[in-house]
Parts: C-alpha cells; structure tokens; sequence
C-alpha cells in the first residue's frame, strides 16, 4: 500500500489532505468530525479583530449554481459554482484560545494537526493574534490577508488587498515571522496580479509556504427578477476553477520551490493527485465538504490511496511536481517540438454524417468533399484541434517528413 504520509515544512502530515479554513472548521464540533473523517490537518475558519468581517458571518448566504449561473436544489452536477458571502469567525478571538488548546490536543491524539489562521486588523494585532494561536500549541499558522491594510500601510493600499500587493504582504508576513516559532503560510489570493510576485515577497520575508489560493469574488443576476443572487457580489469557486489555480501551483513550484498548500477547485481524490503532480504538497478543500458534507473526506483520501497503489507510485514524493517539470519553461522550448501533419483513418471516419473537423479548421486544411473529407495537408499546422475533438477518434498527427 502506498504511502501517503507527507513532510510539510517540517510537519509530518498522515495524508495529503487538509480541510480550508471555513465553515467545516468553525466549531469544536466540526474540526473533531474533521479529524474523525480522516483529515490531516484542520485549518481553523479566520480568527481575526476586525469587527465588519465578524458581523458578515453572522449574516452569511450560500447557494450552489450549476453552469448556466442558476441555483440547483438536489443534486449536485460536478461543474457546479459555490457562491457564498461569508466573513470570519464571529467570536471574541479570545474565545478561541480554548478551543484551539482542545481541538489540537484531539488532533495529536488522531495524528492529525490543527493549523491556525488570523487576521489582524492593527500591525500589532497580527502579532497579537500569531503569539496567541502559537501558544495554544497549534502545529502551523496561516495567516489570511484577503482584505484592506491595517491603518498602517494605509498610504499604500490604493483600495486594492494586503494580499494583491508584494510589500504589504511581505511586511505582515514578516512581523508574524518574527513573532511565532511555528511554521508560517501565506494564503495568496486569486486577484493579485501575479501570484508568483506574492509568493516570492512572503518567501523573502521568511513564510515556510504559501497557500495558491482563495477565492474570487463574483456576482450573479436572476435575469427574471433583475436582481442580484444573495443581494450582491460573493465568492465564486469550483471544480471549473482548477486549471487558473493550478497555473499558480505550476509557476511557484517550478520558479520558488517553495512548499505549496494547494486549494481552489478540488473535487476529488484524482483533483488532489493533480494538484500534487502540479507542484503542491497537500491540499486544503472545502467548497465539496460544504456540499457533500464532511464525510466526503474519507472518500477522497481512500481516491487518493487508490491511484497511487493502481498507478505504482510508492510515496508523496514520487507524484510531487512530475508534471510541474515537464512543462515547457518558454515558447521557445514548445517550438523545438517536431511539426506535425494530419491525417484521417476512412474506416472510422463517419463523414458526411459528421463533419466536425471541417467546421474546426481556422487553417482550411479539412475540406468537406463529396465522398469524403479531402486533406490540403501542407496547410496543417498540428494544432491538434481536429484530433482532440473527434467524435469517432479518426484522427491523428504524424511528423512531417
Ligand atoms: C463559505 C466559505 C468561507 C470561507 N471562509 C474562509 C475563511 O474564513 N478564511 C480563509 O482563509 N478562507 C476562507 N475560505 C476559503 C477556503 O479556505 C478555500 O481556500 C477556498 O474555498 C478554495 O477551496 P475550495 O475550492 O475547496 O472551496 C472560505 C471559503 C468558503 C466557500
């Protein structure tokens, strides 16, 4: 059976598989079903000082889109959005220090880890609140910066997040590391410009990892009432969101080398090995738990289990970044590649019947003829478009002589 036990920053997690900091972990009730489930880690839900973003949970909405951006009830298709508006928890962040104490102490005893996240409102906050989570023993902190700056940096937000910018970034990140002893991650946000800047700024100032990522904020309209679902903007994510996310995972694994918490857009145990072969070592999930419930976890995990010992891959390790590396680094490296030309297989090609090849080629290479589709091959540029689509598995390239 393979091993899923993976080292992250130094802590040894049993399986690459974290619950996000979110509603799945804003309870001592919730973390515990968390760590029964199998999970392990548990991020707990932002534990911060700002008092607008502890009143919003109070007043969270939720709703599950399918594809045409209307709500579903029942069941729930794979290629569903996850809209919701929700802030951070809404207790007194003093509240917590018990629950962090108790909830890590069940996590140890479940080799499992409970991992902290705060937000300050004040520089001073945010090392209040880092000292704080450390001592009540919690394994790592992440820190959540996915809204404006503290007054402080105020003369440099310009309106955008602490987390859309490299400075203020580094700066917070810098302070927390300063303050705690634990292993500190950096929760990147989907809107900054470039992700990669961010993660090299946390880096710099000492982060152990960064997390790629959170989540976008949408909006979406009832086009027959004309308003807005849950009033205004929310937070949008899904499985159609991994390849944006995994983009991120690609370019910090391959230009840092940093150790990378993957989350934004996972499913399943097989999105969980994607991520691990893009570049990440272990995955934070929670939009699928709020759907399916958190004893969706143990399916994952057993998914995750289950292609690592089909696929004969023995460990964590030998997944970790495979695909990362493969990646063309430039343009210049993809063009190297050998040019391709088209060519059709008649016996399984189901012309005139379907003509889909024809429709699809911008380079006027396929032609519908009056028997069959006629080829001007030294037109094909291999684009592949033609045999990525076939509905009868047709066609294939070769290399040009
Ligand atoms: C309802 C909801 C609440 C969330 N609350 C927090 C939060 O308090 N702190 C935080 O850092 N991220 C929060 N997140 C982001 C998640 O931790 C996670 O990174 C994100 O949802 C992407 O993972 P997913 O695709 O599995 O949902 C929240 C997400 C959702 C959907």
């Amino acid at each position: 059976m393979a091993d899923m036990s993976v080292d992250f920053c130094g802590v040894k997690f049993k399986n690459p598989i974290i619950v996000a900091s979110a509603e799945p972990s804003n309870s001592v009730l919730n973390i515990k079903k968390c760590i029964d489930n199998g999970a392990s880690g548990v991020v707990v839900k932002t534990i911060g000082d700002i008092p607008a973003f502890r009143e919003l949970t109070k007043n969270s909405k939720y709703a599950i889109l399918n594809d045409k951006t209307r709500p579903i009830k029942g069941k729930v298709p794979r290629s569903f959005t996850f809209y919701s508006r929700s802030g951070y928890i809404s207790q007194d962040h003093k509240e917590w220090i018990p629950i962090l104490k108790e909830t890590q102490e069940y996590a140890l005893k479940n080799g499992s880890h409970v991992i902290g996240n705060v937000t300050g409102g004040t520089l001073a906050s945010w090392v209040e609140l880092a000292r704080m989570t450390e001592d009540c023993g919690v394994s790592m902190l992440e820190i959540n910066l996915q809204h404006a700056a503290p007054p402080e940096l105020a003369d440099r937000a310009r309106g955008i997040y602490i987390a859309q910018d490299p400075e203020m970034t580094a700066e917070i990140t810098r302070r927390v590391v300063e303050a705690v002893k634990i292993p500190v991650m950096v929760k990147l946000s989907p809107e900054a410009m470039s992700l990669t800047e961010i993660a090299r700024a946390a880096q710099g100032a000492g982060a152990a990892s960064v997390c790629v990522n959170s989540r976008f904020k949408g909006f979406a309209t009832d086009i027959e009432t004309g308003k807005p679902y849950l009033g205004g903007p929310a937070g949008v994510g899904g499985p159609w969101v991994k390849p944006i996310t995994l983009r991120w995972v690609q370019e910090i694994y391959s230009q840092l080398g940093m150790p990378i918490a993957g989350s934004n857009g996972i499913y399943d145990g097989r999105d969980a090995i994607e991520f691990l072969m893009t570049g990440a070592r272990v995955m934070q999930v929670c939009s699928i738990l709020m759907l399916k419930g958190i004893e969706w976890l143990p399916r994952m995990i057993k998914e995750v289990e289950e292609f690592m010992d089909s696929h004969g891959y023995p460990d964590i390790d030998s997944l970790y970044g495979i695909s990362a590396r493969q990646s063309a680094g430039s343009l210049a490296e993809l063009f190297k590649a050998p040019r391709l030309v088209v060519d059709i297989d008649r016996n399984k090609c189901a012309y005139p019947k379907c003509n889909a090849c024809t429709r699809m080629c911008f380079y006027d290479v396929m032609k519908p003829g009056d028997a069959q589709i006629n080829i001007e091959g030294e037109k094909c540029i291999g684009c592949h478009l033609c045999e990525n689509t076939c509905p009868m598995d047709a066609i294939s390239l070769h290399p040009r002589d």
